[in-house]
């Protein structure tokens, strides 16, 4: 296994592709220590390495200002190097080869015919299935390389060196659409390489339960706990290492969360031997900050503003800031890496809203984050591993902020109004289009869910509106929209018990039909439009997606609908249950 300290086997450079953690991910699949760091990282710093793979990247090397590499890395004893995409075209661009525009790009599958045996392309025969995705391409191969392998469009889509470790390739061996993708990594790093297998999560976790213990010497650990994957592995990682009196967790309640959601965590915790858990009923303060305020990013703000100050009562009441006690966080491997995309979102994200005391930890170094060399699904493997309950371990994403952002306000009392497509809900929600946030009205369009062809209606009509960026339609069929108006509101505990419920009922009833593993998430949203009697509506929110970054809105089965709409229907001052049709962009998973 990786030694204490020792360097990764190999380091992955980014030069801005989006497959740049893919690559580092399937070479520890395949058992190998693999980090990823910056393009230009200096090849002083690289030495010892079995190998380097510089990524793809969006750039041409012809660009000014593109990523560059420290060509010393090309020359390092005992290092090969591997460029893939951009990679290659860095490679020969370094070494006098001819890297020029492609009369057009190659995007998709591309037939890969191999032209010379190399290890790097063992196990592949004649013609193999392989993705690309350029529109440079290297035109003649820098001295002392020879070419392996080309498709139709593309001449040099596999070079190497004839004595020294060098090779270029065009495709992307990382995607799935590659058909022999993993053993041409598997080539690189066992038969050219010469790497050992030096990785498994699962072995891990004495070692990181090790550090724990070196990092925590005499002092306890405490852990704002959130229910989240990340950081119940990192808590459970620390109770195991520590033992249940040295590791205190907190979990605030901030009144937001789902039904039986205080619960569910508390049961998962005490299974998993916690015994310093403490719960924090903070949701009088929430609902105090919520009173009145309608606006989306108002919303988000006093929340924010609300959990600082409660971590911060926290923190003093407990005396965590005296110097027995280090804090633990669930810090994932992506969540430090600067270069990478998600990283800056997440730093943004967390810097915001950080407290005084957890800031001043951090600086003065007394912080474990067991979890800060992991993927997400290294995560879940050594969660499984510990014990944790499967069900908790793919669930589908939460949002912090919780329900407030799935509980939508009004400014002023509006009734519904009538237009071509169907009728205007002055309801305002969040959307996306190019790169800029749209807050605008929801069109009820005439029509059910399970209409064909319904799905692509949302999209057409949004494109040629100013006035909403939403469509839903009705799911019970029997709607007089003509009566729909939105009242005045904000959070109240009344609107957000119907909304506990409304979400309680949608999750039971699509758990037990299997349709939520169908789905990658699954928002239900309520909206302050009905009559006054029954003054909100629910909305139904199931999308496909791989990342957030991108959604589908999907249709559901027609006997699950009615039974959620049956059901729905029976809470106290719902008035009726709607399906939205949009899909991100132009709209936003969550309605905000
Ligand atoms: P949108 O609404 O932007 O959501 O399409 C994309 C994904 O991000 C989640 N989301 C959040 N997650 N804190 C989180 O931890 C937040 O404030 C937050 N806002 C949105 C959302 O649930 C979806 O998965």
């Amino acid at each position: 296994m990786q030694q204490d300290n020792a360097p990764p086997q190999i380091t992955v450079l980014d030069a801005g592709g989006q497959y740049c953690h893919l690559i580092a991910r399937k070479i520890r699949d395949l058992g190998v220590s693999a980090e990823v760091r910056p393009s230009d990282t200096p090849a002083t710093e690289l030495r010892g390495r079995r190998g380097i793979v510089i990524s793809g990247g969006p750039a041409s090397v012809y660009d000014s200002g593109s990523p560059r590499i420290d060509p010393a890395i090309l020359d390092l004893p005992g290092t090969a190097v591997l460029g893939i995409c951009y990679g290659l075209h860095l490679m020969a661009h370094e070494l006098g080869g001819g890297v020029r525009l492609g009369d057009k790009g190659e995007y998709g599958t591309a037939v890969l015919r191999t032209a010379r045996q190399h290890p790097i392309l063992a196990g592949l025969n004649g013609e193999t299935r392989v993705w690309m995705s350029h529109r440079d391409l290297v035109e003649t191969p820098p001295g002392g390389f020879e070419i392996l392998a080309a498709t139709d469009e593309c001449p040099v889509a596999v070079m190497a060196h004839a004595q020294r470790p060098l090779i270029g390739i065009q495709f992307h061996p990382e995607v799935v659409h590659t058909e022999h993708g993993q053993d041409i990594y598997a080539n690189f790093l066992f038969r050219i390489c010469g790497c050992n297998k030096d990785w498994d999560p699962r072995g891990r976790i004495p070692r990181v339960e090790q550090d724990i213990v070196r990092i925590a010497g005499a002092r306890n650990i405490f852990f704002f706990v959130s229910g989240g994957v990340d950081s119940t592995v990192a808590y459970t990682l620390c109770l195991r290492a520590l033992g249940p009196e040295r590791v205190y967790g907190v979990y605030v309640d901030t009144g937001l969360m789902r039904e039986g959601e205080t619960e569910f965590v508390q049961g998962v915790f005490s299974r998993l031997g916690a015994t310093a858990f403490h719960v924090e009923d903070a949701a009088a303060g929430f609902l105090a900050a919520l009173d009145g305020v309608t606006d989306p990013e108002a919303k988000r703000k006093r929340i924010g503003e609300e959990f600082v100050a409660v971590q911060e009562r926290i923190l003093s009441s407990g005396n965590f800031l005296d110097g027995h006690w280090i804090l633990g966080q669930g810090t994932i491997y992506p969540d430090t890496i600067e270069s990478g995309g998600t990283a800056h979102a997440d730093l943004i994200k967390t810097h915001h809203n950080r407290v005084d005391g957890i800031q001043k930890l951090i600086n003065s170094g007394r912080i474990v984050e067991p979890l800060s060399s992991f993927y997400k699904d290294e995560v879940r493997e050594i969660g499984r591993e510990l014990g944790i309950p499967e069900p908790f371990l793919t669930r589908h994403p939460f949002p912090g902020p919780g329900l407030a952002i799935r509980c939508l306000c009004a400014e002023r009392d509006e009734p519904a109004t009538r237009v071509d497509a169907g009728w205007i809900l002055p309801v305002h929600s969040v959307g996306v289009q190019g790169d800029s946030r749209s807050y605008r009205k929801v069109l009820l369009a005439p029509g059910s869910p399970t209409d064909a062809g319904i799905h692509s209606l949302a999209t057409r009509l949004i494109n040629n509106s100013r006035e909403y960026n939403r469509v839903v339609v009705d799911c019970s069929g029997r709607l007089p929209a003509a009566s729909l108006s939105v009242s005045r509101c904000s959070i109240t505990a009344e609107r957000l018990h119907r909304l506990r419920r409304a979400d309680a009922i949608v999750r039971e009833l699509s758990a037990a039909s299997g349709f939520d593993r169908q789905v990658w998430q699954f928002p239900v949203i309520l909206i302050p439009a009905g009559t006054p009697g029954r003054p909100d509506s629910v909305v139904l929110r199931p999308v496909h997606s791989v990342d957030g970054m991108t959604a589908e809105s999907v249709a559901m089965p027609p006997s699950l609908l009615e039974e959620m709409s049956r059901r729905v229907l029976e809470i106290d001052g719902v008035y009726t249950l709607l399906f939205d049709l949009t899909h991100k962009p132009p709209g936003t998973i969550e309605w905000e």
